[in-house]
C-alpha cells in the first residue's frame, strides 16, 4: 500500500480557483486569483493600495461573490445559493469572523457590553453564557474598563481592540482582517501582533489583509503578494520576502530612491512609511 504524505490529507480550509471580481462599472478588481488556506495558518494578502486585497476579503467572508471562478469553504462551495440558507449562513458566520479595517463600521451598539453580547445572543447562548463570553473576551482583549461606554466615544486604538474582541466573542475558527496595524500607534501594534501570536497558538487561521512591509513577517507564515493589476505576482513563505525586492518594487510596496550623500548617488529600496536615515545624512 502507498504510504499517505500528512501534509495531503490536511484539506484545505478555502480554496479559491481563478476568482475573478469586478465591480458594477465593470472594473475589475481581482484577476484569476487561485491559491488555498490550510487549517491553522496565517496568511498575509500584501499589495499596494486598489489591488484588490479588500475585495478578496469580502469574498471570503461571503459579504460578496465573485463574477466568475469558485470559492470554497470548508470544503463546500461559498456562493449566495448556499448563503441565502439560513442554516449554512449561520454556521458559516460561526466559523469565519471579520474586523473590517474601520472599526466604525463594525460598532453600532449603545455600550461596549452590549456590543461585545451581539454575537453571542444571537448564537443562541443562555444569559449566563453571554456574561461568561463577555468577560472572557473582554479580559482578553485588555477592554474591561470601557465596558459601559459608548463605543463612540473611545478612541481609534480602542475601537480596534473592541472590534476585535466583538469578532472574537462567537470563537470563529478564521479571523480575515482587513489592515489591522492601519492607524495603531507602536504600543498598540506590538498588542495586537501579541495578542495574534497567542491566537494563532490556540489554532486559528488568519487571513490579512495588508500592505505593512514592516509587520507582515510577525504576522503571517505566507505571504500572497498582489501586483497592481489585481493578479497574484507570487505565493512565498514570510520569511523570504526580504530576499525579494526586486519583486517588491514591481508590485509597488518598495520604491527605488536615489539618494545623494555629500557628492556620491546611489539608490537602494525603500518600504512606504519607513523611516529612514544615513550616519552620514546630515553633513
Ligand atoms: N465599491 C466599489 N465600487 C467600485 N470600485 C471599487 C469599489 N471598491 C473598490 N473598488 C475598486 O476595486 C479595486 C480594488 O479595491 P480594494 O479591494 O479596496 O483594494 P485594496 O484593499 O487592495 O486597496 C480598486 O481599483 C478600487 O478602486
Ligand atoms: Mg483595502
Amino acid at each position: 500500500m502507498a504510504s499517505v504524505d500528512p501534509s495531503v490529507a490536511v484539506l484545505p480550509l478555502y480554496r479559491l480557483t481563478n476568482v475573478t471580481f469586478k465591480y458594477d462599472g465593470g472594473q475589475i478588481a481581482l484577476n484569476e486569483i487561485s491559491f488555498s488556506v490550510k487549517p491553522g495558518e496565517r496568511v498575509a494578502l500584501l499589495g499596494a493600495n486598489g489591488c484588490g486585497k479588500s475585495t478578496l476579503l469580502k469574498i471570503m467572508g461571503g459579504l460578496q461573490y465573485p463574477a466568475s471562478g469558485v470559492v470554497e469553504a470548508f470544503g463546500e462551495p461559498l456562493t449566495a445559493e448556499r448563503l441565502d440558507k439560513d442554516q449554512n449562513a449561520h454556521l458559516f458566520r460561526r466559523r469565519v469572523g471579520f474586523v473590517f479595517q474601520n472599526s466604525d463600521a463594525q460598532l453600532f451598539s449603545p455600550t461596549v457590553a452590549d456590543e461585545l453580547a451581539f454575537g453571542p445572543v444571537h448564537m443562541g447562548l443562555t444569559a449566563e453564557e453571554v456574561e461568561a463570553r463577555v468577560k472572557s473576551v473582554a479580559e482578553l482583549t485588555g477592554i474591561e474598563h470601557l465596558i459601559n461606554r459608548a463605543p463612540f466615544q473611545i478612541s481609534g486604538g480602542e475601537k480596534k481592540r473592541v472590534a476585535l474582541a466583538c469578532t472574537l466573542a462567537t470563537n470563529p475558527d478564521v479571523i480575515l482582517m482587513d489592515e489591522p496595524t492601519a492607524a495603531l500607534d507602536p504600543r498598540a501594534q506590538s498588542w495586537l501582533l501579541d495578542l495574534l501570536n497567542r491566537l494563532h497558538e490556540a489554532g486559528k487561521t488568519f487571513i490579512i489583509a495588508t500592505h505593512d512591509l514592516e509587520t507582515v513577517a510577525q504576522i503571517a507564515d505566507t505571504v500572497i503578494v498582489f501586483r497592481e493589476d489585481h493578479t497574484i505576482a507570487a505565493v512565498l513563505p514570510a520569511g523570504e520576502l526580504g530576499n525579494n525586492m526586486e519583486l517588491l518594487v514591481q508590485v509597488n510596496l518598495v520604491h527605488e530612491h536615489l539618494h545623494r550623500h555629500g557628492s556620491t548617488l546611489h539608490t537602494h529600496p525603500h518600504g512606504h512609511g519607513v523611516e529612514h536615515t544615513h550616519e552620514h545624512d546630515n553633513l
